[in-house]
């Protein structure tokens, strides 16, 4: 296995998200520890940056802190602050407001509010200052996602001598819905500050290839985006590309082998009741996750006498997510509404249909978890990837267990063998959840040995390969330009 630093040709690299990796964490008595950032972002990229053992930026996950650099858990960190108004504009404003719910298929409503919009620019500049200060020269500025669109094109302007490169965790919409955003210009021009844009997946860099051609006058040739030489930057290429993002599979199929973990999913079974099918839920509490619709579902089941209480019982984790935006508010009233009822009318002294859990728990947990699940059920309505996807199979080396995938999900292009359902097709996803709780172990050992290979070919090391690779092949094209 080649080293990446080495893939890199030993120029130093820096990763720049929105969060860091771990949240500072005060405590009523005043104590400050860290935990772990929430969401796919920091599962997956947690263990690139510890291989490569390079500087992160990103913010610490509390408002007005000035913090300095500082090393945790054996990574290098590099706060950036935000202000309570920050949050505000930028974080709840225009990155979850506005765009986390267009790049979604508008499954909430976007708010295209100018405030929030100016704030997003502030905080993306701030973003590129502080990188502009840290970077070695010559170095690979990773950035990440949605909240830092225009941190390529502004880290650029202040660093010529950087390459840049930028993946985008979530979807990017497909054109009708992406030109309803005032700022789509921005946005593409923000992005092409780039060497390398990448992608889930080949819809989405498809989509961004066609945006850049129409707000960017930039040419496309396969998936790379010719510009014209403007002012002092002389005409240049962006590779748009999908590069499926993964994770670290080996670690979490050797965490789902510790024995204290394999104890504690035959506890968790104990503690339910020992149904004969555990099915599990694992999201953040979001609208994307199509929660509501899996527990209609379910529901259902249990109205018409086709699962019954203390046979099947239903896990569902929903960890707190962007607790103070609206639309996630109200996501969970509804959820908690939902399950109080199923449970009211269908649960028992002794039995508790929907187990709902709001709450975060540790990876350890986790894999204990995703050990005592017969039935794993992914049913997001969009979603970038979805890696709970992949947690699941990674941990089942038994060959045991069946995971039912929304087709809508980045993760549905690779994992062919799950029972992919149409989370809007309620019937479809009934008749999934009942094919999965009584699947032959033979039928499901098939299908789990074929997502397994899926998952452990193309692990996050090898996403990580694939995509410095590229990122080191346009730094490389950009010097010999420099040179002629
Ligand atoms: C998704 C996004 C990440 C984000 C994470 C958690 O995975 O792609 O960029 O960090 O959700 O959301 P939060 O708003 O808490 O950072």
């Amino acid at each position: 296995m080649p080293e990446l630093t080495d893939i890199v040709g030993g120029r130093e690299i820096v990763v720049v998200a929105n969060r860091l990796p771990v949240d500072r964490v005060v405590e009523t008595d005043g104590t400050a520890s860290w935990r772990t950032s929430p969401g796919g972002l920091v599962t997956a990229m947690e263990p690139v940056v510890r291989e490569l053992g390079c500087l992160w930026v990103g913010w610490s996950g509390g408002a007005d802190e000035d913090l300095p650099p500082f090393e945790a858990e054996g990574m290098r960190l590099v706060p950036v602050p935000l202000s309570g108004d920050d949050l505000e504009g930028y974080y709840e404003g225009f990155a979850n407001g506005t765009l986390w719910p267009l790049y979604h298929d508008v499954i909430a409503q976007p708010g295209f509010h100018r405030e929030w919009w100016e704030s997003y620019e502030r905080v993306n500049r701030r973003f590129a200052e502080v990188v502009a200060h840290e970077a070695p020269r010559d170095a690979i500025v990773w950035v990440h996602d949605y909240q830092l669109q225009l941190v390529p094109a502004l880290l650029r302007a202040l660093r010529p001598d950087l390459t840049i490169a930028f993946f985008l965790h979530i979807p990017f919409p497909a054109r009708p819905l992406f030109a309803q955003l005032p700022w789509r210009r921005e946005i593409v021009e923000g992005l092409l500050g780039a060497d390398v844009v990448g992608f889930q997946r080949e819809q989405d860099a498809a989509s961004f290839r066609a945006a850049a051609e129409r707000y960017a006058d930039a040419l496309a040739h396969g998936n790379l985006l010719r510009l014209s030489a403007e002012d002092d930057d002389p005409s240049r290429s962006v590779l748009a590309q999908e590069f499926p993002i993964s994770i670290d599979a080996d670690a979490f199929a050797a965490l789902a082998t510790r024995p204290e973990v394999r104890r504690r999913a035959e506890e968790i079974r104990e503690e339910l009741g020992n149904p004969r099918t555990v099915l599990l839920g694992v999201d953040r509490l979001d609208y994307t996750k199509g929660i509501r619709h899996r527990l209609k579902a379910f529901a259902e089941l249990l109205d018409e006498g086709e699962v019954t209480v203390g046979e099947a019982a239903l896990v569902q984790v929903a960890s707190p997510s962007r607790e103070r935006v609206a639309a996630y508010r109200r996501l969970r009233e509804e959820v908690e509404r939902t399950v109080g009822r199923i449970n009211g009318e269908h649960g028992s002294i002794a039995h508790t249909p929907v187990v709902y859990l709001h709450q975060g728990f540790s990876r350890e947990e986790m894999a204990a978890l995703y050990l005592a699940a017969d039935v794993l059920v992914v049913t997001a309505l969009r979603d970038g990837m979805n890696l709970v996807a992949k947690e699941y199979v990674a941990c089942r080396s038994d060959e045991l267990g069946v995971l039912v995938l929304s087709e809508f999900t980045g993760a549905a292009d690779e994992l062919r063998r799950a029972l992919l359902v149409n989370p809007h097709d309620i019937e479809g996803m009934k008749a999934a959840f009942l094919r999965a709780i009584h699947m032959p172990e033979k039928e499901q050992q098939r299908r789990m040995r074929g997502l397994r290979a899926v998952v452990q070919g193309n692990d996050v090391r090898h996403w990580a390969e694939n995509f410095l690779r590229a990122s080191s092949s346009m730094a490389e094209q950009r010097a010999a330009a420099d040179t002629s």
